[in-house]
């Protein structure tokens, strides 16, 4: 990846999330299908509902399930008539020219392009593809909290480091952890704060098995080692799948299927994952619009007084 010079605009203008720019939160894990989508969707709606302005970037442009999912959303509110909220939402298609270094340069410039379209808004969300390219990488050095979904099998955790199948332990840590690594890094280096990464179990089975225990040992060993923080997961759950044809979240969902029955166990569970998420993350108030002042945006103000970031350590 060619490095940031001087002759290269920033993606982001200077300073931290809430001076001039939002606070970015990257979907990221270069395996495919681990529930990034889903949960950049979920992280969306449950920050609009918490009143904050909303951006969402779909840098996976070519299946584009985040930009179809809200493409569903706006459909389904056109024809229901429900209110529902709605990010600023930008889809950045990656460059197909030839040379390497002009498709970077292009890339560059559709990025930053996005995030000045979003300038106003509290947060942003970033989808990621499920591949190592140089869109999401670049996104990575952005992101001011980067969550990890991993499905919860030894095969998934080879994406973040590589483990001694007999003895259960880290041997190495993956081209993935690495590739965080450098990129807080350089944004470190450019007087960002560090990235505070977040990995989250998804698809978490209900039955409490032994292969369950052991992936949880494992992350916790891995957690200390590389430096990110753990969050409680998600469920294994069929509402999931399903509420994409309508892009609904669970969050939208009424507590009960009809007047009189009771809440059903399922959504109730999902939807305290997701709040269990937004309090890992620091960001699960209101934010106090009227202390709004001069250019410090109220998501930062939440943000700050959240849980200090993991400093990530040499993998
Ligand atoms: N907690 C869950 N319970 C049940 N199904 C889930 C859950 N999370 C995600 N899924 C399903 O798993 C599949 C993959 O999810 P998703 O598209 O969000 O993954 P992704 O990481 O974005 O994939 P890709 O790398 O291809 O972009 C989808 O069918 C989704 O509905
Ligand atoms: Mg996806």
């Amino acid at each position: 990846m060619s490095l940031d010079t001087d002759a290269d605009p920033p993606i982001l203008p200077e300073g931290g999330p809430g001076e001039g720019r939002p606070y970015i939160i990257v979907v990221g894990n270069e395996k495919g299908g681990t529930g990034k989508s889903t949960t950049a969707m979920h992280l969306i709606v449950a920050l609009a509902k918490l009143d904050f302005r909303l951006g969402s970037i779909d840098l996976d442009a070519r299946q584009s399930t985040l930009s179809r999912y809200l493409a569903n959303r706006r459909e389904y509110a056109e024809e229901s008539g429900e209110a529902l909220e709605m990010p600023e939402h930008r889809s950045v298609l990656r460059s197909e020219r030839e040379l390497r270094s002009e498709a970077e340069a292009e890339d560059r410039d559709r990025l930053r392009g996005a995030f000045a379209d979003l300038a106003n808004c509290d947060f942003v969300v970033v989808d990621t593809p499920g591949s190592d390219a140089y869109l999401a990488r670049l996104a990575h050095q952005h992101a001011d909290t980067l969550i990890t979904p991993i499905n919860d099998s030894f095969l998934d955790i080879d994406v973040l480091a590589q483990i001694d199948r007999r003895r259960r332990e880290v041997v190495a840590p993956s081209r993935y952890s690495q590739m965080v690594w450098e990129q807080n890094n350089r944004r470190v280096l450019s007087g960002q704060p560090p990235i505070d990464w977040v990995v989250m179990r998804n698809r978490l089975s209900h039955v409490e098995a032994r292969n369950k225990r052991e992936i949880a040992a494992l992350l916790t060993q891995l957690a200390k080692r590389i430096g990110f923080r753990l969050a409680p997961g998600f469920g294994e759950r069929v509402v999931y799948r399903e509420l994409f044809l309508k892009g609904l979240t669970l969050l939208d969902l009424p507590e009960a299927e009809g007047p009189g029955l009771a809440p059903n166990p399922s959504h109730m569970a999902g939807r305290a994952e997701i709040r269990a998420l937004l309090q890992t993350i620091g960001l699960s108030e209101k934010p106090p619009r009227a202390a709004t002042t001069g250019g410090t945006t109220a998501a930062a103000t939440t943000a700050a007084d959240a849980e200090p970031p993991a400093t990530l350590s040499n993998p």
